[in-house]
């Protein structure tokens, strides 16, 4: 038997969407609404990562409700000359609660690297925001056998200078380029494990004890479909959806497909 303080690996289970550059005002406030008034969860913690333009209007509409609000991205520094940028006490007054940071589409397109998401996981906790950093490797990686070596990297990068009291205060998304978006194939359910399972031993190091190590969600193309394999790998904590939830149908109904009892073994 497991001690009864400890909680079973994979519960609790989170369940969250970034809408990614998707979501005007209205449609936002819609999403929200419907979200508000799901009342049964499920048991899962549902997280929405809205585009910053609506993020106050949608963390207000789901402030009564267990739905946690985070931005897509922030800067490491709390103010100054950093045209475009947002920063972590922005976002923490605009009511969110978490950000996402090194989605590989911020790594490709934007430049963001394991030093810039090292400065915003400091500063994200420096100012009470849950840092959920996304790591993953490219098909090239893969097929080169480097994959576990770049998870790895991500992980020990993303971490640096952290205490391993901090460590437990992040969260991580496992999610391989060639699984994300429009022209993702997703990865097969034993290919994540095999990942997660190497990721864990990472992030155990780094916490200095297995078991308070951060939650590991897995992303890319997920949907109602596989949903539930995934859900039930044993070293997943999570799923972190896209395209699947751009809806709140989409999402309320992912995140039923998604839940597990809460006593689940080990
Ligand atoms: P999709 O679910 O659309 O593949 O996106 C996943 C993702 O990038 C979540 O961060």
């Amino acid at each position: 038997m497991s001690d009864p303080a400890t909680p079973a690996p994979g519960w609790p289970f989170w369940v969250g969407t970034s809408w990614k550059m998707n979501g005007l005002p209205d449609d936002a406030r819609s999403y929200a609404e419907r979200i508000a008034a799901v009342d049964d969860w499920h048991g899962v913690l549902p997280f929405v990562m809205p585009p910053f333009t609506v993020l106050a209007d949608v963390a207000r509409l789901l402030r009564d409700s267990p739905v946690q609000v985070g931005g897509q991205n922030m800067h490491w520094d709390e103010c100054g000359s950093w045209t475009g940028e947002i920063s972590a006490p922005m976002l923490r007054q605009c009511g969110a609660t978490m950000v996402e940071l090194g989605h590989s589409e911020r790594r490709r397109h934007f430049g963001e690297t394991d030093q810039t998401v090292n400065l915003k996981v400091h500063a994200a906790l420096r100012h009470g925001l849950t840092p959920l950093v996304c790591i993953g490797e490219t098909q090239a990686e893969r097929d080169g056998g480097v994959a576990d070596l770049i998870l790895a990297r991500q992980v020990r990068l993303a971490l640096h200078g952290l205490t391993a009291a901090h460590v437990g205060r992040v969260m991580f998304a496992y999610e391989p380029v060639w699984a994300i978006g429009e022209a993702g194939r997703p990865a097969p359910p034993e290919l994540v494990a095999q990942a997660a399972a190497g990721i864990r031993q990472e992030l155990d190091r780094a916490a200095g004890a297995p078991g308070v190590s951060p939650p590991l969600l897995y992303g890319g193309s997920v949907n109602l479909e596989n949903a539930a394999p995934y859900a039930a790998l044993a070293g997943i904590d999570g799923l972190f959806v896209g395209r699947a939830a751009w809806t709140a149908e989409g999402y309320a109904a992912l995140a039923r497909a998604a839940a597990r009892p809460p006593c689940r073994g080990p």
